[in-house]
């Protein structure tokens, strides 16, 4: 069961204008990735919280249950502000719509039983605590970006850390028992692993097309220095990642609280 206290904060951020382009202090390529991924997460975050909400009734513990809802009204609004972000990107170039509809289509092609919802949905809830301690653990993640930016993404980042585990403690309540629910699990695993690189991928290629701001190997060169040097998300992360694969796995075992609290009262609505 999750280790802090899950507050909603119900804020709204002024990412519009167009001097708001490649916010990312500058940087096309590293604007193009984040933006890539905000497009995610109004059709994944609602998908997350179907998938956790279906079990609702499976869970008797009042703290459990009283995080199913915080973790519902948390995803719902950040839902609610990336739709947001995402309108606002619009006038920077890109099909915005058709990016996310390109998500929508893959979800649709899922295995869409309960379970294994719930099983993709605890992958996802893996990537966007691994993200979010990445950036909280290192402050100048961000550096010289647009303060709006940086402060949504900060935002987001707290919460997804507060409710990290509480899809996977649902899970642990209704999983199958024995090796078919490891299974499942790790299933679901390598399915959010493609589909969360490659959706990102995809994306950010075609912002970056639609921009005008393609630059051949450059940008791909850009990327790699992105995901593997600075920030190099990817290289510092690859270990918890990978401890997801533990048949013991927790999402507490990697206990992040001290990070998570340095900036909690910066954003105490
Ligand atoms: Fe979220
Ligand atoms: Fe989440």
């Amino acid at each position: 069961m999750g280790k802090l206290d899950i507050k909603p904060r119900n804020l709204k951020f002024a990412l519009a204008g167009d001097d708001k382009r490649n916010w990312f202090a500058g940087n096309p390529v590293a604007t193009a990735i984040m933006d890539g991924s905000s497009i995610l997460f109004p059709v994944g975050e609602t998908y997350f919280i179907n998938a956790v909400v279906h079990f609702r009734d499976q869970v008797t513990d009042p703290k459990l249950l009283a995080e199913i809802t915080a973790f519902q009204q948390q995803e719902g609004i950040h839902s609610r502000e990336h739709r947001r972000y995402n309108n606002a990107i619009k006038a920077f170039g890109g099909d915005v719509d058709a990016l996310e509809q390109r998500l929508r289509d893959e979800i649709a092609r899922w295995d869409d039983s309960p379970l294994f919802k719930l099983a993709v949905t605890c992958a996802f809830e893996h990537f966007t605590a691994i993200l979010a301690d990445d950036l909280l653990s290192h402050p100048d993640f961000m550096k010289g970006a647009d303060p709006e930016f940086s402060r949504i993404w900060h935002w987001h980042a707290i919460e997804e850390a507060e409710h990290k585990s509480v899809a996977y403690d649902v899970w642990n309540i209704v999983k199958p028992k024995g090796l078919a629910g490891y299974r499942m699990r790790t299933r679901a695993m390598r399915l959010a692993t493609r589909v969360f690189l490659g959706q990102v991928h995809y994306n950010a290629a075609a912002l970056l097309k639609a921009r005008g701001e393609a630059r051949g190997w450059r940008s791909i060169a850009s990327a790699l220095y992105f995901g593997l040097v600075k920030p190099g998300t990817l290289r510092r992360s690859l270990g918890v990642y990978l401890s997801y694969y533990r048949p013991g796995f927790h999402p507490w075992q990697h206990d992040n609280r001290k990070v998570i609290e340095t900036y909690k009262a910066a954003y105490e609505a």
